[in-house]
């Protein structure tokens, strides 16, 4: 398999240490990356639908069907979309939906792929709504049709495409317009890894990486990544920096417990930034109902990164529950928080 990068832009966000969005610290993370099905950890159902899929194209020398990736940020799409291209013997061109900003450039793109190659669209959903519609003839009969020229000389022309996979990812498959989502034969949602899969994950980062892991350090580190082998592995290299500088270099329960205190990640892995959003909800708004863009204003952070980076995983804690009325705290939040529950009269939501 070869992996072409040239088209991959992705936005250079801030370095939050908990966010799973990309940053330029996991510029490594494609070291890490496992490059086939039996090496990727996790993810069963996922795991044996595709390689059933993969498999009946492969003995069938068709291309896979187009494949819709949805989830929360870092739990693998670009890795599964690297691993598909690869069990099927193919290459894999990158891009994202937002970097396609012109029909000429998605146009660029399919035109270049070679036989049953795969193409991994991220953020699916940002992509325009004139450049999704050159995709549907695309997916569904390998043709486009592109204007050339302006004005009264502008001609449209119909070209061939070889056939190829289609991989897109999105971390909001709400937001996908239906005949966009309709055209994906295979539809694959990636749930939050349960610690036992996140500390296998991290056995194997430390293996790779050469870090002195003990099962008890891997567990802690598992524990406090929210579920998120990006967050796990970017956890494991902070960790290794403070036994390293502070310590002997292994990593202990107890290395890893105080390196993770100092950066204020807790034992269930809540962040500094996961416990002002639910401790302004309950001080200011007594526990809720509130709607996402009051409280994305009152702790100072954008609504769309509260809601895809945050609110998952909360929710998946059972830490905070979305009503038709507003985001409301559980009483496990304050539980969490070691704050009584209210005495301004307001009950907070049992979870
Ligand atoms: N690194 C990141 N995600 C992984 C996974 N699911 N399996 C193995 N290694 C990984």
């Amino acid at each position: 398999m070869s992996i072409d990068y040239s088209d991959g832009q992705y936005s250079g966000e801030d370095e939050v240490l908990l966010s799973a969005s990309f940053t330029r610290e996991d510029d490594g993370e494609g070291s890490l990356r496992p490059r086939t099905l039996a090496e990727y950890i996790g993810q069963d159902r996922a795991k044996d639908n595709l390689s059933v899929f993969i498999e009946g194209a492969r003995r069938r020398g068709e291309p896979l069907d187009h494949v819709l990736l949805h989830g929360p940020p870092g739990l693998g799409k670009t890795t599964l979309a690297g691993i598909i291209a690869g069990e099927l013997g193919v290459t894999l061109r990158k891009t994202s939906g937002p970097a396609i900003e012109k029909p000429k450039d998605l146009a660029a793109l399919l035109t270049n792929l070679n036989e049953n190659d795969v193409l991994f669209i991220d953020e699916i959903h940002r992509m325009n709504r004139a450049i999704e519609e050159i995709l549907y003839p695309a997916m569904e009969d390998r043709q486009i049709d592109i204007i050339i020229g302006q004005g009264p000389s502008a001609a449209s022309i119909c070209l061939e495409l070889k056939s190829f996979t289609l991989v897109g990812a999105t971390t909001r498959s709400g937001q996908l317009s239906s005949p966009l989502r309709d055209r994906f034969g295979i539809d694959i949602k990636l749930e939050m890894y349960a610690p036992e899969d996140l500390r296998k994950i991290i056995e194997r980062s430390a293996r790779l990486l050469n870090i002195p892991l003990t099962p008890e350090g891997a567990n802690e580190i598992a524990s406090r990544s929210r579920g998120t082998p990006r967050i796990a592995n970017r956890l494991l290299r902070r960790v290794r920096d403070f036994a390293e500088v502070t310590g002997d270099g292994v990593i202990t329960y107890e290395a890893a417990d105080s390196a993770l205190t100092r950066l204020e990640i807790d034992r269930t892995g809540l962040d500094a930034i996961d416990r002002r959003l639910l401790r302004s909800i309950i001080d200011n708004y007594g526990g809720g109902p509130v709607g996402l863009d009051t409280i994305a204003a009152t702790i100072n952070e954008e609504s769309i990164t509260i809601e895809d980076v945050y609110e998952p995983y909360l929710m998946q804690r059972g830490l905070l529950a979305r009503t038709p009325r507003g985001r409301c705290v559980t009483r496990a939040a304050y539980e969490h928080l070691g704050i009584a529950e209210a005495g301004n009269g307001q009950m907070a939501l049992e979870y």
